[in-house]
């Protein structure tokens, strides 16, 4: 005798519609004043705890639907942490082995975390950066170790935040979003969002925040000219603003201790974009990225005890 049971999700249907909330106090009255409201989309709330949970799953998914891989295939991927936990976890759901190729420098959670995940990890000097790590990635494929995904050059990255992040944005602010700011690493969120909110409404103004020369911002990157992102669409990204390191952390402290919402330094530094994009504006609905969670980076010092 069956009896029916409800429709239980797996873990990887739990990927993406991540709430997307309004700050109340880090805007101040000005923006009150100016009718501004702030709206940060949670991708910590993902399974792996990360907005990176959403192409992990679209590379794995669409490579695996053309045939190109299959259960039980090893994948390569350079990445400076949030993709490389996402990857670990995607590939321990369908049945891959993944290796990962990280700077020596990140934080230990975010090792410990992918090896939780059962993936093996290559560290590489820290000096190399994310370069080093991409390069030594591709000699690892040549050398016939196994396949990558390539976040960086997958449109299947961008296509991810094309279908999901950015018509959830769309549907949860009604159609009256203004303005769209991420941080920008590999470019795929920034891209993809863009993509499907200027299909909606071109005026939409999307702004990118990136490290200003001499600032280490994890997760974000100011690439030199020959490691932009192949997936990286200079049209679609109507404004590159720079954040310093000390004021994206601070932001991160800002955001725990006035908000309630404990997240990543990339995504405060979103937020000091934004903040900055509300203050010359009236009327606006402005949403930024809370890439990740604040717990990633106990280990950094960020968040002193
Ligand atoms: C902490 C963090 N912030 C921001 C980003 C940027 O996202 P994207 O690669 O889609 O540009 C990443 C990418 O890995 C990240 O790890």
């Amino acid at each position: 005798m069956s009896t029916s049971r409800p429709n239980y999700p797996t873990i990887a249907q739990t990927v993406g519609h991540t709430p997307l909330v309004r700050l109340q106090r880090i805007p101040g009255a000005g923006n009150v004043e100016r009718n501004n409201v702030i709206l940060g989309k949670l991708e910590g709330n993902n399974p792996a705890g990360s907005v990176k949970d959403r192409p992990a799953l679209s590379m794995f998914m669409r490579a695996e639907e053309r045939g190109d891989i299959s259960p039980g295939d090893t994948l390569i991927e350079a990445t400076s942490g949030n993709t490389g936990i996402a990857l670990a976890m995607v590939a321990a759901i369908l049945g891959y082995k993944m290796i990962l190729v990280m700077p020596e420098n990140q934080s230990i959670e975010r090792r410990q975390s992918m090896s939780a995940y059962g993936a093996e990890l290559i560290l590489t000097p820290a000096t190399g950066g994310m370069e080093y790590a991409r390069d030594y990635a591709e000699q690892l494929q040549k050398d016939g170790k196994g396949k990558i995904l390539d976040q960086f050059g997958n449109k299947d990255n961008p296509k991810a935040h094309i279908e999901s992040t950015g018509p959830e944005i769309w549907e949860d602010t009604q159609g009256q979003v203004t303005h769209f700011i991420s941080a920008m690493g590999t470019t795929g969120t920034i891209t993809g969002v863009s993509v499907y909110l200027k299909e909606k409404n071109a005026n939409i103004q999307i702004i990118g925040a990136q490290p200003e020369d001499g600032s280490q911002i994890p997760g974000i990157r100011k690439w030199s000219p020959e490691y932009i992102p192949k997936i990286y669409a200079d049209a679609k990204v109507d404004r590159i603003e720079y954040v310093s390191q000390a004021a994206a952390e601070d932001m991160a402290r800002r955001l725990a201790r006035e908000e309630g919402i404990f997240c990543g330094i990339s995504a405060a530094g979103a937020l000091v974009v934004a903040l900055r994009v509300a203050e010359r504006i009236e009327n606006a609905t402005i949403v930024f990225i809370v890439c990740d969670r604040g717990d990633r980076y106990l280990s950094t010092g960020v968040f002193p005890a």
